[in-house]
């Protein structure tokens, strides 16, 4: 087989697609008008997020966001409620702090051109190109993890696909096929594709348009491209948080700026060491004296209440979460890991954002909340 196909073979996979596309176009929110703002938004989401979901918090966005002048003056907080729940809350931050410069210095238009968007916090160039070519039609190639599983497959790259040499290839690859003129359809076609047809398991090989140009499915080979590096080993990191409560509220602290979640809010506690056999037994003996470093509150341990899981990047977080309750009067808290606290009635968390472990303790406390607040806690 043939390593570089022929501009026949190239019109051919370019042509089919396109066709495809315009069979199966999705009227999804932001293709009804391309505007820029819009297609930002999206794009920002889509990279964490499947469809469904991306594109309800797309209309719940633009809902409350109606422009960019709407992000640019909003307080931080608000956007990260907003974001709460897609995860990576860095770009939501880099979103707003964008918006602020385009509204400052680029007049509030969100721009096309692809080096301009370059500069702005949180773009880089998938999303530059993504932005260029689908907002602007401008001729610019754009090159994901998806897009790149469609070319591995498309031409057989047996290279691990994260070497600089194959993602050398895989540019020249995707400059190429780009039919001038055409960078809107055809790169939505190509995000399309790949996520609905040429998926990472079990693609639809026996139902896709492209079948006939694609020299993994001649091989044989598709369910080994893209050809992956070594998997990261998961790390489990073991954490205890307290529902600290005094009368009717519940304390909460807000993370600093400058990690993966500052700005937002949680319960407090701490990281533990995971003995043996795992932190079986040890988190209940740690979650008073981490409650005391962490905030200089005293308290007292109720209960157990639950043990959330969550998963970032390749970090496995297990949350052990205990009821408590001040000891004696209300103190002004010691903060080490927080700018600032508040205490605030259960009704009021849903005003807060928090990353996803507490927020599936609130949902714990939510779904008990009968039996968990006549539980009469200062017995
Ligand atoms: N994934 C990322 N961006 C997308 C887009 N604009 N359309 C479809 N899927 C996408």
């Amino acid at each position: 087989m043939k390593s570089i196909p022929s501009a026949a073979e190239r019109t051919s996979f370019v042509q089919s697609l396109l066709q495809w596309f315009r069979i199966t176009n999705r009227d999804l929110p932001w293709r009804r008008t391309y505007n820029p703002y819009h297609v930002w938004i999206s794009e920002i989401m889509l990279q964490q997020t499947q469809m469904d979901r991306g594109v309800t918090y797309f209309l719940r966005w633009i809902k409350r966001f109606s422009d960019v002048q709407a992000v640019a003056v909003a307080e931080e907080q608000e956007i990260l409620k907003y974001w709460e729940g897609l995860g990576y809350y860095a770009r939501a931050r880099n979103l707003h702090k964008a918006a602020k410069v385009i509204v400052g210095e680029f007049g509030g238009v969100v721009p096309c051109d692809y080096h301009r968007l370059l500069t702005l916090p949180g773009i880089g160039v998938y999303t530059a190109a993504a932005i260029a070519s689908v907002a602007g039609n401008f001729d610019v190639a754009v090159l994901d993890a998806n897009v790149a599983r469609v070319y591995t497959r498309l031409y057989n790259l047996d290279t691990p696909v994260k070497e600089q040499k194959t993602q050398k290839r895989l540019r020249e690859i995707a400059e190429n096929l780009l039919p001038k003129g055409q960078a809107r359809a055809y790169n939505q076609a190509l995000m399309d594709f790949g996520g609905l047809v040429c998926t990472p398991k079990n693609p639809h090989c026996v139902r896709c348009p492209v079948a006939a140009s694609c020299r993994a499915l001649h091989a044989g080979t598709v369910a080994g491209r893209p050809v992956l590096g070594p998997k990261k080993n998961m790390i489990t990191v073991h954490k205890v948080a307290g529902f600290i409560r005094w009368k009717e509220k519940v304390f909460i602290q807000q993370r600093k700026a400058g990690d993966v979640w500052g700005g937002l809010w949680e319960f407090p506690g701490g990281e533990i060491a995971a003995g043996e056999g795992g932190a079986e037994g040890e988190p209940v003996v740690q979650v008073v004296s981490e409650i005391l470093q962490d905030t200089g509150l005293s308290v007292a341990l109720v209960k157990p209440l639950t043990r959330v899981m969550h998963q970032y990047t390749h970090h496995k977080i297990i949350l052990h979460c205990f009821l408590c309750t001040l000891e004696g009067e209300k103190t002004e808290p010691m903060l080490r890991s927080a700018c600032s606290f508040r205490w605030v009635l259960l009704d009021e968390l849903t005003q807060f954002a928090f990353p996803a472990g507490p927020r599936k303790l609130i949902e714990y406390v939510r779904a008990s909340q009968p039996e968990f607040l006549t539980g009469d806690v200062h017995s």
